[in-house]
């Protein structure tokens, strides 16, 4: 993995994940939650006080959210200039709300960061695991991911679901947080399973963006948007065979 992030990540990507905040933003954030925060919500029982550590923050995308939930959220992301957009980030919101939203920024790889055993009600990284292609790595990834995780506590990992039809043009389009020059690893339930045993307690498929791609083309777009927006809403409200199969993005909770 170190050599992968190291290519791909490490460069300075200062326009990478950069949020405006007004209205119409936090208005989203706080009332239109994704379908993976949902999820976060609902098994972490996000409350004040909450600690959460999100690993692979980005610009803070699900930090921001469960922070103004009262979460003490840990935001770990170690490509500095997008650490550099989620500290701005932070002041907006500050500004914004008059109140500061307790996120802690650590600019680190989770491999090295120093972290305390046990520390983390909630542990969540969407969109990083993936990206580990070596398989000791990823073990040694999957071992930390517990170590920091307190007894009882989950760990909620979100990765595109490898399975998915639309996959192979996803990634040649590059929708979806698909970079094709990023190497990536297709996951499954079954692969979940392989590495959490167990403790893993749910592997659901979200529906995100299966429409998304045929929508974002259409010349239709404005008209089909406000269904495609219903059905993100909805979407656990269809058949789990059917999110199964086209549900874009994998999300597998595992309980320590
Ligand atoms: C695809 S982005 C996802 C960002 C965010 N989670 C979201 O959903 O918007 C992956 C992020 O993880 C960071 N990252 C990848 N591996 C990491 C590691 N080992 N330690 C810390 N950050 C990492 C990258 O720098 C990148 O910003």
């Amino acid at each position: 993995m170190k050599t992968v992030c190291e290519k791909y990540w490490k460069h300075d990507m200062p326009d990478s994940y950069k949020f405006e905040v007004n209205w119409k933003h936090y208005f989203r954030i706080t009332r239109m939650k994704t379908t993976f925060l949902k999820r976060v919500i609902q098994y972490g029982e996000i409350k004040k006080g909450t600690r959460v550590l999100d690993i692979g923050a980005g610009g803070g995308t699900d930090s921001m959210p469960l922070a103004l939930m009262g979460a003490e959220v840990t935001a770990l992301e170690y490509n500095k200039s997008i650490a550099c957009n989620l500290v701005d980030y932070i002041e907006a919101m500050r500004k914004y709300t008059g109140k500061k939203p307790s996120i802690k920024v650590i600019v680190d790889d989770f491999m090295d960061a120093n972290l305390k055993k046990g520390y983390y009600d909630v542990v969540i990284s969407n969109g990083v695991l993936e990206h580990y292609l070596n398989e000791d790595e990823r073990k040694d990834f999957i071992k930390k991911l517990f170590y920091v995780t307190k007894k009882g506590g989950y760990i909620i990992t979100g990765v595109p679901n490898g399975k998915h039809p639309y996959r192979k043009l996803f990634r040649e389009k590059e929708y979806g947080g698909n970079n094709k020059s990023l190497p990536e690893l297709n996951y499954d339930k079954e692969l979940f399973e392989e590495y959490f045993g167990k403790c893993m307690v749910d592997g659901i498929y979200l529906f995100m963006w299966v429409f998304s791609f045929p929508v974002l083309l259409s010349p239709l777009k404005y008209l089909i948007l406000p269904f495609y927006t219903i059905i993100r809403l909805y979407e656990s409200c269809f058949p789990r065979w059917f999110r199964r199969k086209y549900g874009f993005w994998l999300l597998c909770v595992v309980r320590k």
